[in-house]
């Protein structure tokens, strides 16, 4: 990404009791940086204790009075800093060092390693505090009990013997304090309350409003291309043509899709529907928020990719008109700009706050957009490579059901004929992913 401020390297530690939803924020941030084009890695000690000494250890491996477990812990923690450090020294933009990080002497040993061995790096400590019981029960249940950790116990045992853990750690617990001198931002009870420290930059405010935004409320996103167009049957691109007759059924019967989706008027008040200001969108939007009575909103942001000179043409008449432009579209199309126009690059930057609106939304959300936008807004939950963003299959007259969860994204994609009104769920995509959000693996989730 080219970005004035990237000579700068960003360390973010985060600090917590476990099951305060360190690793999932860790996960989020790196998504959404890596989206934006960062190099941006995490760090996570949990995973460096389990590579070196097991999945076996119970509680008593995390008793502060244990010292020769307390010594192998340290130990994995300065691997993982050591690996981040050479990692920031590296090509790598931004790490995130997830792990407890629960002391000051801990944090200080990170403060001084990181300004001693690391140039040019600004750190951001996050710190989360929650003492909801019910969250922290729940996270225990949908994300502790799958971890290798605990695979092979019974959930009860499993619960009580991280229970127990938490108390080893809450023995030794220093929230941060003033005096540490660092920027840091404290989230606690999930956002219900934001307390920041000396935070500063382009890079770190943005960081800062994205944690803002986010709760982990499960509501479905619903995405899906604008009813076919003129333009769509003619294979042109660009141009604000409106829907083609196809385009209008297919708009009514995603109206009825919908309202299978959601029974009852309350419901359908909760979806928060979102489309650009193109005519073939509008008119879909148009069509089914009258059907769900309803109202949308209308975003500039979510207009389709601007093609510049190439607009109104088929890939034909461009091949021939702008031969160059052609073909050093087909060797990068994530960074090749049309003339006068935009790039794939370009779409993200611009629909960064679209991003921003969907997270911070605890209901339902249905996208009425366009293929390359939506390309861009798949990615970003799929958990794409950035690359990989320009070949993304978004096909027409299909809706995409996207259920984020803690640590995955379930996925449902449904076809609908415009004429008919039949749906077929597509089966060769992968409709349900619980996919390792380290690893990319669909396996089980690794803490
Ligand atoms: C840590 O305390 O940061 C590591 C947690 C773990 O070993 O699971």
């Amino acid at each position: 990404m080219q970005d004035c401020h990237k000579s700068q390297k960003i360390a973010i530690c985060m600090v917590g009791l476990p099951a305060r939803g360190k690793t999932y924020i860790s996960r989020k941030l790196h998504r959404y940086l890596n989206w934006l084009g960062y190099n941006c890695k995490v760090f996570n000690i949990g995973n460096y204790r389990r590579e070196i000494c097991g999945t076996e250890c119970d509680k008593t491996f995390f008793d502060s009075k244990n010292e020769q477990a307390t010594k192998a812990r340290n130990e994995c923690a300065q691997m993982a800093l050591n690996d981040l450090i050479s990692y920031l020294n590296g090509d790598g933009e931004i790490a995130i060092f997830d792990g407890t990080n629960t002391t000051k002497q801990r944090r200080n040993m990170v403060q001084c390693s990181l300004s001693q061995q690391c140039q040019n790096v600004q750190t951001l400590w996050i710190e989360s505090i929650c003492d909801d019981a019910e969250v922290i029960q729940n996270n225990i249940r949908l994300t502790k009990l799958n971890n290798p950790d605990y695979v092979s116990m019974n959930p009860e045992d499993a619960t009580k013997d991280f229970l127990g853990r938490i108390r080893m750690y809450e023995e030794v617990y220093q929230k941060i304090e003033l005096d540490e001198n660092l920027s840091f931002i404290k989230l606690i009870n999930i956002g219900e309350d934001i307390q920041i420290h000396k935070v500063k930059g382009y890079l770190l405010s943005k960081i800062i409003s994205y944690l803002m935004n986010l709760h982990i409320y499960p509501r479905p996103i619903y995405l899906t291309r604008h009813g076919g167009s003129t333009f769509n049957q003619e294979n042109r691109v660009g141009g604000d043509c409106d829907l083609s007759q196809q385009g209008i059924q297919y708009s009514e019967q995603l109206g009825k899709f919908l309202l299978d989706e959601f029974p009852t008027q309350e419901q359908r008040n909760q979806i928060h529907c979102l489309t650009s200001t193109m005519k073939r969108a509008t008119h879909t939007a148009d069509i089914v928020c009258n059907i769900l009575k309803i109202s949308y909103l209308q975003l500039k942001t979510l207009d389709e990719i601007n093609v510049g000179i190439c607009d109104g043409l088929t890939y034909t008449q461009i091949a021939i008109q702008f031969p160059e432009d052609f073909a050093q579209r087909k060797v990068n199309k994530l960074t090749y700009r049309y003339p006068r126009g935009e790039s794939y690059l370009d779409l993200i930057s611009r629909i960064e706050p679209i991003i921003y609106e969907i997270e911070r939304s605890r209901e339902p959300v249905l996208v009425i957009g366009h293929q390359a936008i939506l390309r861009c807004l798949y990615a970003y939950f799929h958990r794409n490579e950035i690359s990989e963003v320009p070949q993304l299959e978004i096909p027409i007259h299909a809706i995409i059901k996207l259920t984020p969860a803690a640590y995955y994204c379930e996925e449902i994609r449904i076809k609908i004929d415009p004429e008919t009104g039949e749906r077929k769920q597509i089966e060769e995509d992968l409709q349900i992913e619980r996919v390792n959000l380290l690893t990319k693996k669909k396996s089980y989730i690794l803490l």
